[in-house]
């Protein structure tokens, strides 16, 4: 496939392909209808995961986070740095930009800025003046890079220290990162693994999510930093279980069953979910995929997950993918809904997020109050079970 940057240089020095692209549609996503901070788009002073270190070379990059539109790059020491994808002078993104001597160079006019956001040269006005030394960029967001992933602290407090889950940073684990769009919202995306029941159903024609007892009842747990689901009569045998953490780093952490004739001798696939709000019904869902094997093991895994487990696990996202975007919205999902018991665990993900819903809705002033309702919320938290 031809790619634009070679369409533009061949359009440059030949014209072929001017006309068409004249015609082209506009890269930029058009602006979101709601507010910075309202909770749709995510929460805030929270740590999210952006992309891989790998995705992430020398030229700036878009990234829509919680309905704001940013740019991703890499700093004259090779560290990535996130802010407003939105140059100061008239208003062009970055992103289309360069990175130039270890500055962000606007395309449009040449203005540079260095990694805190301050503007350094404004070439028109023979590099250094007042205008420059008045002028920042909008928004900053402290980024790290760790586990050969960036992570962003999205919001307005002082980040609190990253911690990522063991199987990311203890080197006995080997994975591989997932990560794929879904239309969906970042709530009904985790609503989704909260959700455990529905594996046997969606997934009953999958290699290791079919199997098992459909008739169930379902616990939720609270722990120091989120709530643990299990099933009541059966484990080890589907989606049993489920943790979530929701302390700084939003994630869940899951193991599906995995057969030795099916993937080689090892404990069960354990997989860790981030949901990073792209805006109110886009979410980038990244789940890396991580076995406890080493040595021989490890390499036979790895070999048979290419060759053959990411097809399917991949096939299982599909399905997700498909329920979530059906569902379209939370305001259209929650309409008239009838929550069972094996639906507990969906209410209680939703009570507890909503004092952070509503300290968000309140920071953004009254008009926007009961702006985004959590059906199932008003009665009493439900008690958790022995
Ligand atoms: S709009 Fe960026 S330099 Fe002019
Ligand atoms: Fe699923």
């Amino acid at each position: 496939m031809i790619t634009t940057n070679v369409q533009l240089k061949v359009s440059q020095y030949t014209g072929i392909g001017a006309r068409r692209m004249s015609g082209s549609p506009s890269k930029t996503p058009p602006p979101v209808s709601l507010p910075k901070g309202h909770p749709y788009l995510g929460l805030r002073d929270t740590w999210y995961l952006v992309c891989t270190s790998d995705e992430l070379g020398d030229a700036p990059v878009a990234q829509r986070l919680l309905g704001e539109d940013l740019v991703l790059w890499r700093n004259g020491s090779g560290e990535p740095r996130l802010m407003s994808d939105y140059c100061p002078h008239r208003g062009a993104r970055f992103s289309e930009g360069d990175v130039a001597d270890g500055e962000l160079q606007c395309r449009y006019h040449f203005w540079r800025f260095d990694d805190s956001g301050q503007c350094t040269s404004i070439p028109t006005q023979g590099g250094q003046c007042s205008l420059q030394a008045r002028t920042k960029i909008e928004s900053v967001y402290p980024v790290e890079e760790q586990a050969g992933y960036v992570w962003a602290w999205i919001g307005e407090s002082e980040p609190v220290p990253l911690v990522l889950p063991i199987e990311l940073t203890d080197p006995s684990f080997s994975s591989f990162p997932e990560t794929v769009e879904w239309g969906t919202n970042w709530l009904l995306a985790f609503e989704n693994l909260a959700d455990i029941m529905h594996a046997p159903f969606l997934h009953n024609e999958s290699l290791t999510l079919g199997s098992g007892i459909v008739e169930d009842r379902v616990k939720v747990i609270s722990s120091d930093t989120g709530f643990r689901v299990e099933r009541q009569n059966q484990k080890g045998v589907n989606f049993d279980w489920v943790e979530f953490e929701l302390d700084g780093l939003i994630y869940t952490r899951l193991d599906i069953p995995y057969r030795p004739t099916l993937a080689g001798p090892g404990p069960d696939l354990r997989i860790i979910g981030f949901a990073t709000p792209i805006d109110e019904t886009h979410t980038m869902v990244h789940f890396p995929r991580c076995r406890q094997v080493e040595g021989w093991q490890r390499m036979l895994w790895r070999l048979i997950y290419r060759l053959r487990l990411r097809g399917t696990h991949l096939h299982v996202l599909n399905q997700d993918k498909e329920m979530l975007e059906s569902m379209r919205s939370i305001p259209e999902a929650q309409r008239d809904e009838h929550l069972a018991q094996a639906d507990k665990p969906v209410l209680h993900l939703r009570r507890t997020l909503k004092p952070m819903f509503d300290a968000q809705l309140a920071q953004l002033g009254p008009e926007w109050a009961g702006t985004a309702p959590l059906s199932g919320t008003k009665t009493a938290p439900a008690a958790d079970d022995a």
